[in-house]
């Protein structure tokens, strides 16, 4: 795993648009793995920045989002379907039928998961995967404790989660219980990987990740199995860091 350790939340997006771009603006099909939270907004932004000074080219981009909370409709405020549209799909020239998010509203979630992973094997995995962290150091929705061999599944939100995207609900309680996430496999299946972690709440996770033993008890730790990983996180983000783990990872 690669760190690239910025000041600022800020340095950390430009960064991440920066990168996603050079994806993009290849011209070729690309394959971009996207991922909703806090996190990414101002990489977003940057994105829809760039598109409208430069009319960047987004026909041959096909994006796959990696969760869904279950059992609210795709037009809610709060779902994922909606968040991609109103920071990234709504601004951009992306054509629909190339955007993939699962349907946490499918009558049966099961299948939806299956077909998911279908689509992702389809593609031989995505090209880049965009990834935030929970604080507990969940990727997409994955959770401590999820055996590193899952592909697309239905998970049972932690509470700790639950609390932390309560921040977008109007209570704890309207907060899903269930989602449906790319799995820990389904993720490793990327070609390449960018990890995005900013402010202090994530630094336990972050240190985590890079000191600890990998084991399901940290899932992002999984990470240093993949070939192919850019982590950047800003300083509070590696506030629990010892700086010769920066360096030998810089
Ligand atoms: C959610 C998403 C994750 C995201 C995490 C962190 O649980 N499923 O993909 O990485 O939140 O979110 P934030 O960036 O808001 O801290």
């Amino acid at each position: 795993m690669k760190l690239v350790k910025v000041k600022s939340h800020e340095e950390m997006s430009v960064f991440a648009a920066n990168y996603i771009l050079d994806k993009v603006k290849s011209n070729s099909q690309v394959n971009l793995g996207l991922a909703t939270g806090g996190t990414p907004v101002r990489t977003y932004e940057l994105l829809v920045d760039d598109y409208r000074r430069n009319s960047t080219y987004y026909q041959n981009v096909y994006t796959y989002n990696l969760d869904e909370y279950v059992g609210i409709p795709i037009d809610h405020p709060n779902s994922y379907h909606a968040f991609m549209f109103e920071h990234l799909f709504n601004h951009i020239n992306i054509p629909e039928k190339n955007i993939h998010i699962p349907n946490g509203l499918s009558e049966d979630i099961y299948e939806e998961a299956h077909n998911y992973e279908t689509i992702i094997d389809g593609i031989g995995g995505v090209d880049l995967q965009l990834l935030g962290i929970g604080e507990n150091g969940h990727i997409g929705f994955n959770e401590p404790g999820t055996p590193f061999d899952r592909e697309t599944h239905i998970v049972t939100l932690t509470e700790s989660t639950r609390k932390a995207n309560s921040r977008y609900f109007e209570s704890l309680d309207h907060v899903p219980e269930r989602a449906i996430t790319m799995g820990i496999a389904s993720i490793l299946k990327s070609r390449g990987i960018l990890l995005l972690a900013s402010g202090e709440s994530k630094a336990e996770a972050i240190s985590q990740m890079f000191t600890g033993k990998s084991s399901i008890d940290c899932p992002a730790s999984v990470l240093k199995y993949h070939p192919n990983v850019v982590v950047v996180a800003d300083e509070q983000a590696v506030s629990k860091l010892k700086a010769a783990m920066i360096l030998s990872h810089s």
